[in-house]
């Protein structure tokens, strides 16, 4: 009896403490799921953000560990899903921006007014809806009144116990959003997607993870949806890439790069805040190939290697930012305790922590970090980027001319089609394989490609053999490629249906000065050459007319009518492909 006594005592012990426990529950318990041991306390707050000490209102909010089976009836229909994207890296002093977008199970929406309804276009199955809503918040607003139903507006308030904000649209705001991280918490009311914004200056450097819990609204509490958690770096080094890209390569991602053709380099800082907006950014260029040091206050340069092999390329990019002058220079925050299973509160708001020796911290900004004192009276803080990348220089095909474009005759048995040669020169490597592609005069809608591979093995002159059914001008792409680049020219060819002319002819673009031009250029060779030289040596002359030396054969090909399967221009016969 006494014994059963006492464990009725201890029961109600216990039941209180149980009580006690939750009634005492703190932002930091619900917000990370237990899982606060490895977290890093700071001491500096979060400008709008309160620390995860304060007290969680667990009747208006009820909080579900991972894993509770209410989670599968929270939401009418299916789960929703919490997807927190971030713009990080950050660097130091930028902001860093999270935005949190609701996704529902199929075939809901949300309206103009925030509710959440069945989509009527989305029934694929048979299943109708029966019911417009799944949440129709505003019919409850008007029924039982936020403001009415209870007294002094009890259910207008979040979690720790602060009005909403009076927002004109506090109708449409029918989730409450739970930001948390560096042991602090913001929160928000909004619809189905919401948006945080920290500056990073007090923001200790390396990787931090940022924490959401989003409700609804319910009936008379408010009802946990989803969480989502994802990872942010805030860095002392401009976070950074540089796009490479070159006329005529395969593959840009793969750092092959062709000789004597210019690499265009593009450095994009990542700066979604606009941080750097009012710094001097200057980029200072090593190729690796013994070309020196290159600096420029364009973010966009070019360079061509000369020389075949591997180069490793470097780029310093330096942003001088003005910043108020301060008696002191302004050192990030330092984690006070790290790894500590139980930091206490009395750390985590003492400002002195901030003297933690910083030596300690492998990622100490402080290198990077220079305030200057100039002489113009102003100050600049310094910050650096670094890029780094080994690329390969091979030879690679520089450029396609199409130089000549003829008719083929054929007996009348076959003279459904009408066949078109073209004699394609190519300077650079030598191409192993080719492809043609026909399309409509645009050149836009491709209407037949042929791909084959080719064995070239002295000098860059094919020709390449086409069959077009029907009468009508296209457009020619022909594109010659080997394993690291390809290059492409491209023409307009009218085909002539009559039986009579089987005539391939270039179509001149009738701007009457290329027409001009053409003449011009024509005379020039003529002049030059006086007859007409095997094309090979004048592939010199092609290289700054590569366009006009098509249009100048195919000009005579227009004069010198079908006859020209006897072209002088070819002295010795190209290749059929
Ligand atoms: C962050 O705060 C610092 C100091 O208050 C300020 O200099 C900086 O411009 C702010 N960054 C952004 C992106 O607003
Ligand atoms: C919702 O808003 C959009 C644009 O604001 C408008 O075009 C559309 O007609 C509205 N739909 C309804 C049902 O009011
Ligand atoms: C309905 O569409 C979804 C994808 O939108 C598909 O997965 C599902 O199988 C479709 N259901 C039926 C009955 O067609
Ligand atoms: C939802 O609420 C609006 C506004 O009160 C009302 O017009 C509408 O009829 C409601 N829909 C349903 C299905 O109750
Ligand atoms: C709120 O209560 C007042 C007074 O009781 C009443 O006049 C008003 O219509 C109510 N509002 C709503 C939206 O029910
Ligand atoms: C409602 O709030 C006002 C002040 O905001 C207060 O004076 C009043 O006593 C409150 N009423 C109740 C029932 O809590
Ligand atoms: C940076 O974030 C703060 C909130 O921490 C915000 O007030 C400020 O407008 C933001 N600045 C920029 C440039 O986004
Ligand atoms: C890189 O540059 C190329 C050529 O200018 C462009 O087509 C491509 O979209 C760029 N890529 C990125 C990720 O900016
Ligand atoms: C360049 O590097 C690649 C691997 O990245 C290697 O296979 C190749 O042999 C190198 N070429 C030279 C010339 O060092
Ligand atoms: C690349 O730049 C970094 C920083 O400026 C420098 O330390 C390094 O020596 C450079 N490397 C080469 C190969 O130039
Ligand atoms: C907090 O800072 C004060 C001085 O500002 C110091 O005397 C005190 O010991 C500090 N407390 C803790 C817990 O570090
Ligand atoms: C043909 O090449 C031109 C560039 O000369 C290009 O704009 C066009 O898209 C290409 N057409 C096809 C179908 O590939």
């Amino acid at each position: 009896m006494k014994g059963l006594c006492f464990l009725v005592f201890l029961g109600f012990f216990l039941l209180n403490e149980g009580v006690l426990y939750t009634t005492a529950k703190q932002f930091r318990d619900v917000l990370s799921h237990g899982k606060t041991s490895s977290h890093v306390r700071y001491h500096k707050k979060l400008h709008g953000w309160s620390p995860d000490q304060n007290n969680w209102n667990e009747k208006l909010y009820p909080s579900w560990e991972e894993g509770d089976p209410r989670w599968n009836d929270c939401w009418r229909g299916g789960r929703v899903v919490a997807r927190l994207t971030t713009d990080s890296p950050a660097l130091v002093g930028s902001n860093v921006s999270f935005a949190v977008i609701l996704e529902f199970p199929r075939c809901q929406k949300e309206d103009n007014d925030s509710n959440i309804i069945y989509d009527r276009n989305c029934k694929n199955d048979s299943t109708d809806f029966l019911d417009h809503y799944v949440y129709n918040w505003t019919k409850w607003i008007d029924d039982c009144g936020w403001e009415n139903c209870t007294s002094n507006n009890t259910h207008h308030v979040f979690p720790d116990g602060r009005p909403f904000p009076h927002h004109p649209g506090w109708r449409r705001r029918n989730f409450v959003y739970l930001f948390h991280t560096l042991g602090q918490y913001y929160q928000k009311t909004a619809g189905s997607s919401a948006t945080v914004s920290i500056n990073t200056t007090n923001i200790a450097l390396g990787k931090h993870l940022m924490e959401v819990l989003v409700y609804r609204r319910g009936h008379w509490t408010y009802v946990p949806v989803a969480t989502a958690s994802a990872p942010y770096v805030v860095t002392d080094q401009i976070p950074l890439f540089v796009n490479l890209s070159q006329k005529n390569d395969r593959n840009i991602s793969d750092f092959i790069f062709i000789k004597d053709s210019p690499i265009i380099f593009d450095v994009k800082i990542h700066d979604p805040s606009h941080y750097l907006n009012n710094s001097a950014i200057t980029y200072k260029w090593n190729y690796g190939d013994g070309s020196g040091l290159f600096v420029s206050n364009s973010p966009i340069i070019t360079h061509t290697y000369t020389l075949e092999g591997n180069f490793t390329l470097n780029l310093t990019v330096q942003a001088i930012k003005p910043v108020p002058c301060k008696p002191t220079t302004p050192t990030p925050p330092y984690p006070t305790s790290s790894g500590t299973k139980t930091p206490t509160p009395a750390t985590t708001t003492n400002d002195t922590a901030r003297t933690t020796n910083p030596s300690a911290n492998l990622a100490s900004p402080t290198s990077a970090s220079v305030t200057e004192y100039t002489p113009d009276g102003g100050c600049h803080i310094y910050r650096y980027g670094h890029y780094k990348a080994v690329i390969s220089i091979l030879e690679g095909i520089l450029e396609v001319n199409i130089i000549q474009m003829t008719s083929v005759l054929m007996s009348v048995a076959q003279a459904t089609n009408t066949l078109v040669d073209f004699v394609v020169t190519c300077q650079g490597s030598l191409p192993t394989n080719a492809c043609t592609t026909v399309s409509d005069p645009t050149c836009q809608v491709s209407q037949n490609v042929v791909c084959e591979s080719v064995e070239i093995t002295d000098e860059c002159l094919l020709t390449i053999r086409r069959a077009f059914s029907e009468p009508g001008t296209y457009c020619v792409n022909i594109t010659l490629g080997d394993d690291t680049s390809q290059a492409l020219a491209s023409t307009l060819i009218s085909v002539n249906g009559g039986s009579s002319s089987r005539t391939a002819q270039g179509v001149l673009i009738s701007f009457c000065f290329l027409v001009v031009f053409v003449v011009i250029v024509t005379f020039l060779l003529y002049k030059r050459y006086k007859k007409y030289k095997p094309i090979e040596r004048s592939t010199g002359q092609a290289v700054n007319h590569d366009v006009l030396s098509a249009y100048f054969s195919n000009f005579k090909a227009v004069l010198f009518g079908g006859s020209n399967e006897r072209d002088p221009l070819l002295k010795s016969k190209p290749r059929i492909v």
